[in-house]
C-alpha cells in the first residue's frame, strides 16, 4: 500500500508538470484529490490494515496529500500568473506614443465678424435681437414706410414666396418688429445680424444670399451726433483705432434724414488708391434718423421720442477687413480658405 501510494504520488506530480491550463488542473484535481479521487480510494481501503502499519500509512497519506495540494496550488498560481502576463502583454499601451492631433474647425470669417461687432455694441449696452428669415411684406416694407407700389421698392428685387410673404431682403423688418414687442416702452437699443435675400445675380461683389446687421436706438432725445459717435466708435474698435468715419446724405424710406457712411480706406490709408476709387474713403453702411411715420407704426409719438438705425453688410465688411476680393468665397466652402481664419 505504502508503494502504491508513492506511484501515485508519482504519477500525480509527473502529469501535474504536464498541465498547461486551468481545467486539466481542476481535472487533475478531481482525480486524485476529489472524493471519488485516487486517494480517498486508498483511505477506504485502511481498513484491512494491521493495527501497526494504519498510523503509518494513514501518515504517509496525509503527506501525500499536502504534497499535492501544495503542487496543485504552486501550478495554479504559476497558471494565474502566466494568464495575467499573457493579458498585460496582449493589452500593453505605450503611452509614449504621440498623440494624433485631432483637426480642429475654423471660425467661418463671416461669424467672426458678427461676434465681434456683437461684443462691441453689447460693450455699448446694445442688445442682440433676431427676426424670421421668411418675413411679410407687412413687415419687410410697408411697416419700414415703404407702401406697395413705392418706388424705392425696386432697390431690393424680391424673392416672393406668396404676394405677401417673401425672403426678408433686409434685417430692418427686425426694426419694426422690436418697436411693437417693446410696446412703446423706451429705451431700445438693439442689433440684429442675420441672412437676407435678393434676386441679384452672383458675382464678385453680389450674392443672392448675404447677411446684414442692423442696428436700432430708440429714447427721449436721441440725436444725429448719437449715432455718429456710435458708428465712429464701431469703426475704431472694429479697423483700427485711429479709423475716421464720414457721412454723405442718402435715402431710405425709413431714416430722414438718411446717410451714406464711409471710413478712411483701410487699404491706402486715404491717400487714395484702385479700392477707394483715389476718393480716400470706402463705403460700409447705411444709416439715418427713424423716420416719424415708423416710429408712428412701431407704437412711438415721435414727437415724444427719436431714434437712429443703422444697415452694414457683413460681407463688405468682412471683405475690408481681411482682404477678400470676391464675395463668393464666404459660400464656397473651400477649406484653404476658410483654415486661414483660425481661432486665436
Ligand atoms: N436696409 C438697408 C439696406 O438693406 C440698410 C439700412 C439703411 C438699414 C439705413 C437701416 C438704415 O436701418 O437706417 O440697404
Amino acid at each position: 500500500m505504502q508503494e502504491r501510494l508513492q506511484q501515485l504520488k508519482q504519477a500525480a506530480l509527473s502529469r501535474l508538470s504536464e498541465v498547461t491550463d486551468m481545467q486539466q488542473l481542476q481535472e487533475l484535481r478531481v482525480k486524485y484529490l476529489g472524493k471519488k479521487g485516487e486517494l480517498t480510494e486508498i483511505l477506504r481501503g485502511m481498513g484491512s490494515l494491521s493495527a501497526e502499519e494504519r498510523p503509518v500509512v494513514g501518515q504517509l497519506v496525509n503527506e501525500v496529500r499536502s504534497a499535492l495540494e501544495s503542487a496543485i496550488a504552486d501550478k495554479q498560481a504559476s497558471l494565474e500568473q502566466a494568464a495575467l502576463e499573457a493579458r498585460l502583454a496582449s493589452e500593453a499601451l505605450d503611452v509614449t506614443l504621440p498623440g494624433r492631433p485631432l483637426p480642429a474647425g475654423t471660425m467661418h470669417p463671416l461669424a467672426r465678424i458678427i461676434e465681434q461687432t456683437e461684443d462691441i455694441f453689447i460693450g455699448l449696452g446694445f442688445e442682440v435681437a433676431e427676426g424670421p428669415e421668411v418675413e411679410t411684406d407687412l413687415f419687410n416694407f410697408e411697416m419700414l414706410n415703404l407702401p406697395k407700389n413705392h418706388p424705392a421698392r425696386d432697390m431690393q428685387d424680391s424673392f416672393y414666396i406668396t404676394e405677401e410673404i417673401l425672403l426678408r431682403t433686409q434685417t430692418s423688418p427686425v426694426q419694426a418688429r422690436t418697436m411693437l414687442d417693446k410696446g412703446g416702452k423706451t429705451p431700445i437699443k438693439i442689433i440684429c445680424p442675420g441672412k437676407v435675400y435678393r434676386r441679384d445675380d452672383d458675382d464678385a461683389t453680389h450674392s443672392h444670399q448675404f447677411m446684414q446687421i442692423e442696428g436700432l436706438v430708440v429714447d427721449k432725445g436721441v440725436r444725429m451726433s448719437d449715432l455718429k459717435g456710435t458708428l465712429l466708435t464701431f469703426a475704431r474698435q472694429m479697423f483700427g483705432e485711429n479709423q475716421q468715419i464720414r457721412l454723405r446724405p442718402s435715402f431710405f424710406p425709413f431714416t430722414e434724414p438718411s446717410v451714406e457712411v464711409d471710413i478712411q480706406c483701410i487699404f491706402c490709408g486715404g491717400k487714395g488708391c484702385r479700392t477707394c476709387k483715389q476718393t480716400g474713403w470706402i463705403e460700409i453702411l447705411g444709416a439715418g434718423m427713424v423716420h416719424p411715420r415708423v416710429l408712428e407704426m412701431g407704437g412711438y409719438d415721435p414727437k415724444e421720442v427719436s431714434g437712429f438705425a443703422f444697415g452694414m453688410g457683413v460681407e463688405r465688411i468682412a471683405m475690408l477687413k481681411y482682404g477678400i476680393e470676391d464675395i463668393r468665397h464666404f459660400y464656397t466652402n473651400d477649406v484653404r480658405f476658410l483654415r486661414q481664419f483660425n481661432r486665436v
